[in-house]
């Protein structure tokens, strides 16, 4: 028996069939004075990621897999790949060979001799970069590291990197704070901790994908905003409740909208311009909140229809308590001094929060273990 290895290296993948051999032959290689181990973390790819590293592993025990099922996302696999190793070091690296897998002796001496937390790849330190990116890649990417300050209290120049090296301690530190939202898990582990984390950036350069294609498209810029807002503003209000207020303030707009149509445009009576802007409103806000509130629990196919139908239900009911409590305190404000403006206001928050409470218990439920 042979003592568990002292690095375990992380890897996340969905498709990477194709650069999975090549990367664990640069690891050997890398890595041949260290004693290490590879955690790749499938999410059940259906180019057949994870049984092609099976293969390997059944002659190589240095290679592990662990394969999720109906379950996607970069942040969270990284998350349960350390969470499976007992090594005291643990690095995160892509499958795809655009990190330089030469540094990561570089980063386990700097947190092992060094007594640092955390040793990041970067691609924005002296002496590393980004080739051949396009520069409007490049643009969003330093625009995104900017907005990055707003929850990180460390001096990092590379925070969007998803290669890096920690002690096991710090993860132990952060994983029940983490958002686990999106792509960016270093981030996220540097806003988690309470203290301020002692780290080196150690540059790279960040090389073109072999095989394969990116699965970083405009969802993971939206993800990475709300994971902004978890990480800020998370504490104090639950965060969906953000994406969901504001499409509702859309709802608004699509509503006057119809019943402008409806009423003024095909000159049809109040009530059937109100009847029909309600559902046209109702149904967009479904929609909008399934794309992006609750992306990660998106209802398909005969879903779709059940859902539709509990967030019309529970709508009308909200719609109901806002009417009626802004009624309610118009009424009965006889001084005067709440007025109509806050009357309404006050119906309206409480209808929305009453729509967020029961949309996301009854038609967004949190998916059973699948
Ligand atoms: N398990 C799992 N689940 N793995 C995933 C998922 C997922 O949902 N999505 C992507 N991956 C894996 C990919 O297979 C790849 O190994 C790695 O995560 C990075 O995905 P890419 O699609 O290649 O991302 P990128 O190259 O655009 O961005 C990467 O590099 C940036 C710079 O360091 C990411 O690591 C970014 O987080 C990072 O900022
Ligand atoms: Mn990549």
């Amino acid at each position: 028996m042979s003592p568990s290895p002292e690095l375990s290296v992380i890897v996340p993948t969905f498709n990477e069939r194709e650069n999975v051999p090549e990367l664990v032959r640069r690891l050997a290689s890398a890595l041949s004075r260290v004693d290490w181990e590879v955690i790749f973390v499938d999410d059940d790819s259906p180019d057949g990621t994870a049984a092609l590293v099976r293969e390997l592993a059944r002659k190589d025990p240095r290679v592990r897999v662990v394969q999720r099922v109906n379950r996607r996302g970069l942040s969270t696999a990284c998350v349960e790949g350390m969470l499976a190793s007992s090594a005291p070091y643990l690095a995160v690296i892509d499958a795809d060979l655009q990190h330089d897998e030469r540094i990561l002796p570089d980063l386990l001496a700097a947190v092992r001799d060094e007594g640092l937390d955390v040793a990041v790849g970067s691609r924005y330190t002296e002496g590393g970069g980004t080739k051949d990116w396009a520069a409007d890649r490049q643009f969003v990417s330093r625009f995104a590291t900017t907005l990055s300050r707003l929850v990180l209290k460390a001096d990092l120049k590379d925070p969007m990197s998803g290669f890096f090296l920690l002690r096991r301690e710090v993860l132990e530190e952060a994983v029940h704070e983490l958002s686990g939202i999106g792509f960016k898990i270093l981030l996220d582990i540097f806003a988690s901790v309470p203290r301020p984390l002692r780290f080196r950036e150690i540059p790279y350069t960040f090389r073109p994908r072999q095989a394969g294609e990116s699965k970083l498209d405009s969802v993971v810029a939206w993800e990475y905003l709300i994971m902004l807002l978890d990480k800020s503003i998370g504490r104090y209000v639950p965060i969906r409740f953000v994406p969901f207020a504001f499409i509702g303030g859309i709802g608004v707009l699509v509503h006057m909208a119809v019943l402008w149509v409806v009423f003024q445009a095909m000159d049809r009576s109040f009530v059937a311009g109100q009847t029909v802007a309600t559902l046209v409103a109702m149904t967009s806000n479904f929609f909008l909140n399934n794309m992006f509130t609750y992306r990660d629990r998106r209802l398909r196919g005969w879903g779709l229809l059940r859902g539709w139908v509990s967030f019309t239900l529970a709508c009308s009911l909200g719609a109901v308590a806002n009417v009626g409590i802004a009624t309610y305190l118009f009424q009965s404000d006889a001084a005067g001094d709440i007025g109509w403006v806050l009357s309404a206001l006050a119906g309206i928050i409480v209808g929305a929060v009453w729509n967020y409470a029961v949309t996301s218990v009854y038609t967004w439920s949190k998916p059973k273990a699948a």
